[in-house]
């Protein structure tokens, strides 16, 4: 899901810095975590129609280096870490099924209870393997992204079996601290090319597991993040309190990696174990959330590879308390599975920009203004009948930075009708600079209410604040019911605010 080119000329610097925030409450129910901004390895063999033996030889560099930093988390005594999508596969853009067969490897299923790790039925799948005993040497429950495949036949019950007699899974998997394999996760919402080499899951995954430090986690990967499920199922249904969650996420000036994670942290009244690729800026942006506070974050800024660990103590929150902060409640979960069945979406319908998706590569609506010290302003911009609105005053503004608010309301992309309210720093004052992304600003808005029309009964709200401080938290100045930010006070330049709405529900579904 990556420039190759762009990638190949990249030169692999891994970096290592360590961010330990430690909670200094000791009465407080903690456990410790870590997340991993990694940058894969840069490949050294033909990528594409590799042979197993090669393709093995490129995972294990990969996970050569995971090594390293479960070693490095083992000595904060860290309970669980989490690595991103594609961190070990690589992102080498796969176009067909047969390019990435030499990358997957039939991993256990959570029921047979098997620990990989020195059993020699698992010889010829090293990375399961490896993983295994990593999880078990540092006592340390793992998660990581890998291939799963499972051979299939049609039967007199079911012929979905493909063609080729294999599904093949973009899977997240979770080792225990003894090796064992506790979660299997098969990614539910594929994004652009995946269609062409993964499958999806006939009903959008549902996966959650225990550990030895007495915390249950649900598990997703990237783009699921957008979808009603697993999401409802794991947060409302079951009342699960933490998420694993492995992205390659590509920025866009509406959703920002770590702003999506933090959203969901808040929805859910969760802690949200967030690992993404830190190849570049455009794909980086991992953290560790809870109840939508970020306690520490990671990010390369740059356009050559780093990767950074972040570790911190978690509060464990009571899974009796509040569920979720939805407005809408879910009440069973057989409507749930026959929601999942009705939005299923077929492996191959997106197709997409793999550069990601900015606002002036769909019909958005720019309104760019430039805010001046001491001015009072609102601001309006209207798409599809659809209206956003950003009233503004500010202080002192120091230099001239243009900002756009930029509305939407139509199809996105072929996944889902779509509402968005965006307002972001531009590179200058034309849509193409108001579409760029923006890791830095100088602009305060003092006091702010930014607020659109959402039909929030079918629009699922994700509201996001990007500012220059990677800790900050403005939900308790946003109302969910009306999806508005009303901040007063704010003393930390902005870079985007944004509620970004994928139409989740229907008409006229509740009966
Ligand atoms: C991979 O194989 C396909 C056909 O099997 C061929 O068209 C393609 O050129 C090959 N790619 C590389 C990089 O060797
Ligand atoms: C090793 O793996 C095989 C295949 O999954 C399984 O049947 C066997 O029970 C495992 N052995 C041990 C000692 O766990
Ligand atoms: C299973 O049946 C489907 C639908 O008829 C067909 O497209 C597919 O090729 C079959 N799979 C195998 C392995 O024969
Ligand atoms: C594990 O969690 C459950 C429910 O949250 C609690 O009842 C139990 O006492 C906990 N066990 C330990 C060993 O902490
Ligand atoms: C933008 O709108 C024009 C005119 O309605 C339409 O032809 C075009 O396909 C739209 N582009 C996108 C990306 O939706
Ligand atoms: C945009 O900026 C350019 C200079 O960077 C200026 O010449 C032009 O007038 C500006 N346009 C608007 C609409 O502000």
């Amino acid at each position: 899901m990556r420039d190759k080119l762009l990638l190949l000329s990249f030169i692999l610097t891994l970096t290592t810095i360590v961010k330990a925030s430690i909670d200094s409450s000791s009465a407080a129910s903690y456990y410790t975590a870590a997340v991993v901004d990694y940058a894969p390895s840069e490949f050294h063999i033909p990528p594409l129609n590799a042979t197993k033996e090669l393709a093995d030889e490129y995972m294990l560099s990969n996970v050569k280096n995971y090594a390293k930093y479960i070693e490095q988390a083992s000595k904060s005594h860290v309970d669980i870490i989490v690595f991103p999508e594609y961190g070990i596969i690589g992102g080498q853009g796969f176009q067909t099924r047969d390019q990435i067969y030499p990358y997957l490897e039939e991993i256990p299923n959570v029921i047979d209870q098997i620990i990989p790790c020195k059993n020699k039925s698992y010889n010829d799948y090293p990375i399961t393997q490896s993983l295994s005993c990593l999880a078990k040497q540092y006592n340390m429950v793992v998660v990581a992204v890998m291939g799963d495949v499972v051979y299939c036949t049609n039967s007199s019950s079911s012929s979905d079996c493909p063609e080729d007699g294999r599904f093949q899974y973009n899977t997240q998997v979770a080792f225990s601290n003894q090796g064992m394999v506790i979660g299997k996760y098969h990614k539910s919402h594929l994004y652009g090319n995946e269609g062409q080499v993964f499958n999806e899951p006939s009903v959008p995954d549902i996966v959650v597991f225990d550990t030895h430090f007495n915390v249950t986690f649900g598990m997703m990967i990237c783009f699921d993040i957008l979808f009603e499920q697993p999401q409802l199922e794991l947060l409302q249904v079951m009342g699960v309190k933490n998420i694993v969650y492995s992205t390659e996420w590509i920025n866009a000036n509406y959703a920002y990696a770590r702003q999506v994670q933090q959203y969901l942290s808040y929805f859910g009244g969760a802690n949200i174990l967030a690992s993404n690729v830190g190849t570049y800026s455009i794909t980086s942006g991992s953290g560790i959330f809870s109840s939508g506070t970020p306690l520490v974050t990671d990010f390369n800024p740059n356009l050559s590879p780093a990767s950074t660990i972040a570790i911190t103590k978690v509060p464990i929150i009571d899974s009796s308390t509040n569920k979720d902060r939805s407005p809408r409640i879910i009440k069973d979960s057989v409507e749930i599975q026959s929601l999942a069945a009705k939005y299923k979406m077929s492996p191959g319908r997106y197709t997409t920009n793999m550069q990601g998706v900015p606002p002036n590569s769909f019909n958005s609506t720019f309104e760019i203004f430039k805010p001046e010290s001491n001015q009072q302003e609102i601001i309006y911009s209207t798409n599809n009948g659809f209206q956003c609105k950003f009233s503004y005053e500010t202080l002192t503004i120091p230099g001239d930075q243009y900002f756009a608010l930029i509305s939407f309301n139509n199809n996105f992309n072929t996944f889902w009708d779509a509402q968005i309210c965006t307002m972001a720093a531009c590179l200058d004052n034309t849509t193409a600079g108001c579409s760029a992304l923006v890791f830095d600003s100088q602009t305060i808005f003092t006091n702010l209410v930014f607020s659109g029309d959402f039909d929030e009964t079918l629009y699922h709200v994700n509201a996001m604040v990007y500012t220059t401080n990677d800790k900050s938290d403005y939900y308790s100045q946003y109302d969910q019911t009306t999806s508005t930010f009303d901040i007063t006070g704010m003393n930390e330049p902005v870079m985007s605010i944004s509620l970004f709405a994928p139409q989740w529900y229907q008409v006229n579904e509740s009966n």
